[in-house]
Order: structure tokens, then C-alpha cells, then sequence
């Protein structure tokens, strides 16, 4: 995927990093993070050090947005099956099947959850495919960067 996005974007401003996010710092801090259909893959147990991570990755003003699928059989992929909490067993179009870390998140939850961590958060939903986010830490004002 690194491969191809960077023969499509051609951009020398943008940095790639392969790397296991649960074993990387980042390098500096940032105005803001974005991650798109990955917080359902962080396992239960590094929900708070992947937070954490992001939070050391912000800058002081910075924030976080996040988009994922919804708990909803129109909102994942097709061919998989919830084996427990947190776990999904996922069938590939060439017959093969992996258990895979999937953790669904309900709006409200999440938005608490956040909290508890020492964010500001705000969940939403789509009507039928996505979970979408934006968090601060809180420090930040919460209208920022509307503020002027
Ligand atoms: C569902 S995909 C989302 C990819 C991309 N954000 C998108 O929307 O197309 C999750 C991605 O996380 C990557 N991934 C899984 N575990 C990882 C880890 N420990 N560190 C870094 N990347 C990881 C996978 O290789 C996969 O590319």
C-alpha cells in the first residue's frame, strides 16, 4: 500500500514509515493526527498506550480525527464473523480465513472512554458504515480551532 500510494502521489513533502505502530515514537509532535480504519485493530489491552502514543505525537493545540466502521453488517467487510468480543474470523475471497483483532465501538462509549483518558472527544455516527471522531486533549480549547 506504501508502495502504491507513493508512486501515485509522487510528493517529496511526504514521509513513509513502515514500522509497528506498538514498538514507534514519533519523531516530533504534530497539529494533528488522523487515522482511518485502525483504531478497530488496536487490541483491547493497547487501548490506552496507543492513545497515550497519539497524545505524545499532538502538539500542544493539536488534535486527533478517526473514521472506522460501525458495528453494523453494512458497515464491515463481508465474510466475517464475530467470534467473540474483539476477535472477528474474517474469510478472503481465495478461501482462506484469519482471525483478526475487529473491536466495534457504540458512539457514546467511546466518547466516555476517551474522556476518562484525559480528552476531549467528540463520536459520531453515519446512519448506516461509519464511526468518525475528533479528540483534543484537554488542555485544548474545545472550540479550537474555530477560536479567532
Ligand atoms: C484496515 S487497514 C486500514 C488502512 C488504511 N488506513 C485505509 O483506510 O486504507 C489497517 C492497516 O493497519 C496495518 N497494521 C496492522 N497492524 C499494524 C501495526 N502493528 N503497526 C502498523 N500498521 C499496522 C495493516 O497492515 C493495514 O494496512
Amino acid at each position: 500500500m506504501i508502495a502504491i500510494n507513493e508512486s501515485r502521489l509522487k510528493d517529496p513533502k511526504v514521509e513513509y514509515v513502515r514500522a509497528d505502530i506498538f514498538r514507534w515514537s514519533p519523531p516530533g509532535t504534530y497539529d494533528f493526527v488522523f487515522f482511518g480504519f485502525w483504531l478497530s485493530h488496536v487490541p483491547r489491552g493497547r487501548f490506552e498506550p496507543f492513545w497515550s502514543l497519539v497524545r505524545r505525537a499532538l502538539r500542544p493545540s493539536g488534535r486527533a480525527f478517526f473514521v472506522d466502521s460501525l458495528a453494523a453488517p453494512a458497515g464491515t467487510a463481508p465474510g466475517q464473523q464475530i467470534e467473540c468480543d474483539g476477535i472477528v474470523e474474517r474469510s478472503l475471497n481465495d478461501g482462506r480465513v484469519f482471525r483478526i483483532v475487529k473491536v466495534f465501538y457504540e458512539t457514546r462509549q467511546l466518547a466516555a472512554r476517551l474522556r476518562k483518558l484525559g480528552w476531549t472527544a467528540q463520536v459520531h455516527r453515519t446512519p448506516n458504515f461509519f464511526i468518525y471522531g475528533s479528540a483534543a486533549p484537554f488542555e485544548v480549547p474545545p472550540d479550537w480551532p474555530l477560536r479567532t
